[in-house]
């Protein structure tokens, strides 16, 4: 892949962490800060809706979704890792033939990802240093609604992404993670023409709910 970050997401994301994500899903569920975002989508009618789900790890988001008459949905994830969990995943749950798949960053392949009435980040905004790209070129797919979970603005995950920071860079690994302000997401998805309907803090998590008006 094209940029640093994304070849350090490849690396981070590796089959290690995508078997433990797997694991842990198949134990306890979508995480709780996923949960809060799926109740908050579900508030809306979603039967009939498609979705287009970036980063989405091993599917939480398509696999809850396509349960309740989402008729079918995209994941694109920088993380092959990942990708290959999604499916098999998806295809043990028998929906495998409601998903498609596509691997890379999402900011270079935007121009060939169609819209979708639902677009979804989970936790993904962090792991990527361009968030005025991705967030526009995520936001520009939002057919109807666009949910997404990030870091909310705190003194301890701008500390906690410094220290984290400082460990990759000193094992030489070029993964980073990044707080972006929720002052500058916000801004940039109301310029997309979107508005804030739901907004929660979970633990260091900000889940929100954008819609079309
Ligand atoms: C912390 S994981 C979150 C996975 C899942 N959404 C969840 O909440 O469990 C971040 C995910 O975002 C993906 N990602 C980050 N930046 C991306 C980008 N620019 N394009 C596509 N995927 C990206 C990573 O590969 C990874 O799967």
């Amino acid at each position: 892949m094209d940029c640093c970050q994304c070849q350090g997401i490849e690396g981070f994301f590796n089959e290690r962490e995508a078997a433990r994500s797997l694991k842990k899903y198949r134990r306890d569920g979508p995480a709780r800060s996923t949960r809060v975002l799926l109740d908050a989508l579900r508030a809306s009618p979603v039967e009939g809706a498609t979705l287009l789900d970036i980063g989405g790890g091993i599917g939480a988001i398509p696999l809850d979704l396509l349960s309740v008459g989402v008729t079918s949905a995209t994941d694109v994830d920088a993380s092959s890792a990942y990708i290959a969990a999604a499916r098999a995943e998806a295809a043990r749950q028998g929906f495998g033939d409601r998903m498609a798949y596509q691997h890379g960053n999402f900011v270079a392949l935007a121009p060939t990802i169609a819209p979708a009435d639902i677009v979804t980040l989970d936790r993904v905004i962090c792991c990527y240093h361009d968030v005025h790209a991705l967030v526009q070129a995520s936001a520009s797919k939002a057919r109807r609604l666009y949910g997404l979970v990030y870091p909310r603005d705190s003194w301890f995950s701008g500390a906690l992404s410094a220290v984290a920071n400082t460990l990759f860079r000193l094992r030489k690994n070029p993964f980073r993670i990044f707080a972006h302000r929720t002052s500058t997401i916000d801004s940039l998805l109301r310029n997309a023409g979107l508005e804030r309907r739901f907004q929660r803090n979970v633990g260091l998590w900000r889940v929100a709910i954008y819609a079309r008006p």
